[in-house]
């Protein structure tokens, strides 16, 4: 007899009920805190683009939820990361948020206790420290740090971090096609979100809201306007396997090639996509838990998220192009940067509504539908990282 299962096409839908994670995810400080010891403090995290750190000294602070950060290039240039944070009583060396170190030594500004840019404590104020008093005992506490196609990942186990391994997690795609090294910074902005971290991700990973929330967008990709990301997120997808129309493949509508106010490109297109990544329209590239690119046929967006509570999250956006089109007198980015966010807009009112609503202690959990199958994986990753 033949086997009917065999012959059914795979669909991406789960075909199970599962549970969302608890209430108590989003709004608890101290699975906050847990979450920050078991996922921030044990992944790699995005910090920002090489580029910002121009050259010898120059140096940039951060704050990964309540851990501060300092990066610096040293003398010969290369990219350090240490806590910031002096080993005598525990100052904050740097308070800057970026600049130029005035010598090549990092001075604590609390008792004047100074560093190598490696690390290293050279000099303690103190005029007779103890016979047993060793500075080679008392090193900044390193971070470690590596640079990936220009994009300066960090993580907080320093030496005892895991191995850098550039893979992507939930649905990504590789960008292996765009110039990511040569890419600069032409517009930045930060948001705060009103919800927690994981409701970014959530919101981000499907697609039931979109023909609601994003008329625009679902007007440029016609798959959204029937509430699925992806052609086998139809459970009769094989009906319309030939068909090439965008409602059925994804991709841009006819005659878009953007992500843009008018669905054109506002620079010239990077020249090495293939024809499957310029259909697409968008190509979606994850780091959980703190970054996602979008590769465009003509730019790259980047998001790094940091949390700052429970129910705020830091949403740092930026805009990449390649030099050349930066430097060509017509570039005018707005009608890119005007969409983004006009999205961005609509899903932050969206989440802040999650959040706000899972403050009722009623609600326990949630349920997922078939199309939240990422939504599910999301979860799973979330489920496995804590200890
Ligand atoms: S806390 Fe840094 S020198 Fe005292
Ligand atoms: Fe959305």
């Amino acid at each position: 007899m033949e086997n009917l299962s065999a012959l059914k096409p795979p669909y991406n839908g789960l075909n199970f009920v599962p549970e969302t994670l608890p209430r108590g995810f989003y709004v608890d400080a101290a699975h906050f805190e847990a979450e920050m010891r078991d996922i921030w403090c044990r992944n790699w995290v995005y910090l920002c683009r090489a580029e910002t750190l121009e050259g010898p000294l120059h140096f940039r602070t951060f704050e990964l939820g309540t851990q501060p950060i300092l990066l610096l290039r040293d003398e010969q240039n290369e990219l350090r990361a240490f806590y910031n944070v002096c080993r005598h009583r525990g100052s904050v060396l740097c308070s800057e948020p970026s600049g130029r170190l005035p010598a090549k030594m990092l001075l604590c500004p609390y008792h004047n206790w100074s560093y190598a840019l490696d690390g290293r404590l050279t000099k303690t104020s103190s005029k007779y420290p103890a016979a047993d008093f060793n500075k080679s005992d008392y090193p900044l506490h390193g971070i470690a740090i590596t640079e990936w196609r220009g994009f300066v990942f960090v993580h907080l186990a320093g030496e005892d971090a895991p191995a850098f391994k550039p893979e992507f997690d939930l649905d990504s795609v590789n960008l292996d096609h765009w110039p990511l090294e040569s890419l600069k910074c032409a517009h930045s902005s930060t948001k705060i979100l009103d919800c927690n971290w994981k409701i970014f991700w959530e919101n981000f990973s499907e697609c039931l809201h979109c023909p609601s929330a994003h008329p625009e967008l679902s007007d440029l990709v016609p798959i959204y306007k029937r509430a699925y990301q992806d052609e086998r997120d139809d459970p009769q997808w094989a009906e319309h396997a030939q068909s090439s129309d965008p409602k059925y493949k994804g991709g841009l509508k006819p005659g878009a090639v953007s992500w843009s106010m008018d669905g054109q490109a506002h620079a010239p297109q990077f020249e090495n996509l293939n024809e499957a990544e310029r259909r697409a329209g968008h190509n979606f590239v994850i780091k959980l838990p703190s970054m996602m690119m979008v590769g465009h046929v003509d730019y790259v967006r980047i998001l790094r998220m940091r949390p700052l509570s429970p129910t705020k999250t830091e949403l740092y956006v930026e805009w990449l192009f390649l030099p050349s089109a930066m430097a060509a007198p017509e570039f005018d980015i707005t009608p890119i940067v005007d969409f983004v966010d006009l999205v961005m807009a609509q899903d932050a009112a969206l989440c802040a509504l999650n959040q706000k609503g899972l403050s009722a202690s009623a609600h326990e959990s949630g349920v997922l539908m078939p199309e939240e199958y990422v939504v599910h994986d999301f979860h799973n990753w979330i489920r496995g990282a804590l200890k």
